[in-house]
């Protein structure tokens, strides 16, 4: 509930960009809590913060499990920010109950996952996973013209002690706790949803180009209107890729329109393009027909269509899988296991070292809105089962022998 005040809106929601002073507020916040329990801070070249109990083989490969900070512009309290204070709170109970791990304990808060100030997200863990090259990621632009290079470089100026350390390790393992953003675990009354995998997930920008002109004079027959063609590929998308079958999730979530003025015919229209199925062959024959669609309708304006995410359906660990449902019997959590329909960071350690998640049940399902909620208790039993699945993890001094 503190860290929710950093960013918090006059609707109870959450605004914290990515690399905002709101972030850089959080971060103090965070490295704060962590530095009295005894872990140290550090961070990465790609802005990503952990804070390390240190074990007793500092040459093992560590443990890592957090989450991220950064929300959407109307986000809530919990989507990131449960997953970062749950690893904090497993990493710090295990330390006071348990003393020195028998490899390094890192917690993880990830750079700019929710892509909402920068598109597109994940730039964190994709650049940790050597998925995505740092200059690229440098080069990004919000919409006031703010690279993310400019943002990470005041970033890590606000915070001129902290040590670097270099880009990318091969952990252990990785843990992520988060709110499901769904209603499926409400529904069949589960605290604890075993997270088999994340749901593939493509993204477009597309940018749509026509003709100023003015409203009173310039002939109907004569337009190059680009937001009345936005508004056919706009239909024409929604009809053909949103109906494909009861699985399909198909969003235009932003749409900018040039010189957007009452009295003027839009010049230009650019607009993101979400998509998403579990099934990878459902999702690659959708995304196929994107181009398409919005090339048929474009006349007379032209379009361009550039893809941004293409990340497939995956599956998470069976070994940690199995843990997470032991640590939730013993601890008589009601659990279920669950496909993640949101995109996670995880999906991108998962290419790295084993990983795995746990869900908790949000309100009515309702997350990416100011009034997302999540119950004391079940952030409590989230939290209490990765913790029990962290510390048969960490005080184990072969991980391959303890998950066999
Ligand atoms: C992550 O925030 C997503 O949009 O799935
Ligand atoms: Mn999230
Ligand atoms: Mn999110």
């Amino acid at each position: 509930m503190a860290l929710a005040e950093i960013g918090g809106t006059p609707a109870g929601g959450v605004n914290r960009q990515a690399l905002s002073d709101g972030e850089i507020a959080a971060w103090r916040c965070v490295i704060g809590w962590a530095l009295d329990a005894g872990l140290t801070p550090s961070t990465d070249a790609a802005g990503n913060l952990f804070l390390t109990l240190a074990g007793r083989d500092r040459a093992a490969p560590p443990i890592l499990l957090g989450s991220h900070l950064d929300s959407q512009p109307t986000g809530g309290k919990f989507d990131g920010a449960a997953g970062v204070m749950a690893a904090l709170e497993a990493t710090v109970s295990l330390a006071e109950q348990s003393g020195t791990p028998a490899r390094d304990v890192m917690v993880v808060a990830w750079m700019n996952e929710e892509g909402s100030r920068f598109a597109p997200g994940m730039m964190g863990s994709e650049a940790f996973a050597g998925e995505r090259d740092m200059a690229a990621i440098r080069a990004v632009r919000d919409t006031d013209g703010t690279s993310v290079g400019e943002a990470l470089d005041r970033l890590h100026q606000a915070f001129p002690d902290l040590p670097h350390r270099p880009l990318g390790f091969r952990p252990a393992v990785y843990l992520e706790l988060h709110i499901e953003q769904g209603p499926l675990l409400e529904a069949a009354v589960c605290t604890i949803g075993i997270v088999t995998g994340i749901q593939g997930k493509k993204t477009f920008q597309v940018v749509v180009e026509g003709a100023e002109g003015h409203a009173g004079t310039l002939a109907q027959q004569e337009r190059r209107d680009a937001l009345a063609s936005f508004a056919r590929m706009a239909t024409a998308l929604h009809d053909e890729i949103g109906t494909i079958d009861a699985d399909i999730k198909f969003t235009i979530g932003r749409v900018a329109v040039v010189p957007n003025a009452p009295s003027v015919v839009p010049s230009r229209v650019s607009f993101s393009i979400d998509l998403r199925h579990p099934d990878n062959a459902v999702l690659d024959a959708a995304g196929a027909r994107i181009a398409a669609l919005c090339r048929e309708n474009a006349s007379p304006c032209t379009v361009t269509v550039t893809p941004l995410v293409d990340a497939t359906s995956n599956a998470f660990d069976p070994h940690l899988r199995a843990s997470i449902a032991e640590a939730s019997r013993k601890q008589r959590h009601p659990a279920m296991a669950i496909l993640s329909a949101a995109g996670h960071d995880a999906r991108h350690l998962a290419k790295i070292c084993p990983a795995a998640m746990v869900f908790i049940p949000c309100r009515d399902g309702a997350s990416h809105v100011e009034h997302e909620w999540a119950e004391p208790d079940h952030v409590a039993a989230g939290a209490s089962v990765l913790a029990q699945v962290l510390r048969e993890l960490a005080l184990a001094g072969s991980l391959s022998s303890a998950r066999a």
